[in-house]
């Protein structure tokens, strides 16, 4: 039986694509937008247009990226082990490097909704804009968890389930400040080893019985990712066992 591996990925597996994350000091997405008016239910409804630009404008810009050296490793990962990648990222770019089986907690850009009927998802590439509507005559808004709202529980549980079963956990790139997301990496089995790939200090709580079994990889990502798999790759045989 293949090893099963979790990779648990957040905005910053995508920076060296790029792309900006939320709460980096200097260029973090929230240093320079508000949350609570490009990406809250509230700021939603007191202005549309405002959140359609800023999500095109996020659209726009991963469709001039690339995936990264991260992305690759973690998509090669799964010629050796049972590999889930749940990510908090909108972007895309897990599957654009190969990874196919991905869960989006968050959402993802190249989809929009029917702002009445949440089952309607239509795959988007372009501007979003007020009067784009779904065949039931309803504004359509981006396929995005916000503020305010709930992750997908069938999703959720989803990504739970399968993190209990898993045999290593690799994190990547996230301050692990969003909930319920953040508490994925302490979902998986007793021993489970749990790398903590990240150039920041950590500044959230580690469970204590956790902590034996936890690594900080205090690297970007791209660095990390090589490092781990490769322990990997000797921890395990080629045949991921
Ligand atoms: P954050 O911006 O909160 O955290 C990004 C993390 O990436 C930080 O811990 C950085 O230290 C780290 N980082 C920066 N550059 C890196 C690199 N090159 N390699 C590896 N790590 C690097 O982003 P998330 O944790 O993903 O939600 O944020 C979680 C959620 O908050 C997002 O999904 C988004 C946001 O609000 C929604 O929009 C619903």
């Amino acid at each position: 039986m293949k090893k099963k591996v979790l990779l648990f990925t957040g905005a910053g597996v995508s920076q060296e694509s790029g792309i900006k994350t939320f709460r980096d000091s200097v260029d973090g997405l929230w240093n320079n937008y508000s949350i609570q008016e490009v990406a809250s239910i509230g700021g939603w409804r007191e202005d549309k247009s405002k959140v359609l630009d800023f999500y095109n404008a996020r659209r726009k810009e991963s469709k001039f990226v690339s995936p990264n050296k991260a992305h690759e490793l973690i998509a090669a990962l799964s010629k050796y082990f049972e590999v889930t990648v749940v990510t908090q990222n909108v972007d895309g770019l897990h599957e654009r490097s190969g990874s196919s089986n991905v869960i989006h907690l968050h959402g993802e850009l190249n989809k929009v909704r029917s702002t009445f009927n949440p089952r309607l998802i239509y795959e988007w590439e372009n501007d979003l804009n007020i009067g784009d509507k779904c065949v039931e005559g309803s504004q359509l808004r981006p396929h995005i968890v916000w503020f305010g709202e709930v992750l997908d529980p069938d999703l959720l549980q989803k990504a739970k389930d399968i993190t209990s079963e898993v045999d290593v956990i690799i994190v990547v790139g996230t301050s692990m400040q969003v909930y319920p997301a953040a508490t994925l990496p302490w979902l998986g089995k007793e021993n489970s080893l749990i790398y903590y790939i990240d150039p920041s200090e950590i500044e959230f709580h580690i469970p204590s019985d956790k902590r034996p079994f936890f690594y900080h990889i205090k690297e970007k990502a791209s660095i990390g990712m090589e490092k781990v798999y490769n322990e990997l790759m000797e921890l395990f045989n080629e045949k991921g066992i």
